[in-house]
């Protein structure tokens, strides 16, 4: 008999929140895909219009996901790991003169 694999026991789940609203997801996804799995489909805003945006290119060069993760600004959620209790929270930032 073989000793249990740490990977038998499956995915860890974990906990993320988004402006304070909780996120279950699992360990290996990307803060974008638990929050695409929640079918949240937007989590900033465009600086000019202030249209919504998420996932675009969902490869890391549009940086249309944006998000603050644990204080740090401008992280591509479609490229971040989540990590469990990660405060992840939405941006927007408004031009100079523009309005909010
Ligand atoms: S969706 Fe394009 S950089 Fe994240």
């Amino acid at each position: 008999m073989t000793a249990p694999s740490p990977h038998d026991a499956g995915p860890r789940p974990l906990t993320i929140t988004l402006d304070g609203e909780p996120f279950a997801g699992t360990q290996g996804q990307t803060i974008a895909g638990m929050l695409l799995a929640a079918r949240r489909r937007a989590w900033r805003t465009t600086s000019v219009a202030a249209a919504p945006r998420g996932v675009f290119c969902g490869i890391g060069v549009c940086f249309d996901c944006l998000v603050t993760v644990n204080g740090a600004r401008d992280v591509r959620a479609c490229l971040r790991r989540a990590a469990d209790g990660d405060v992840v929270e939405t941006q927007h930032d408004p031009l100079p003169g523009a309005s909010a």
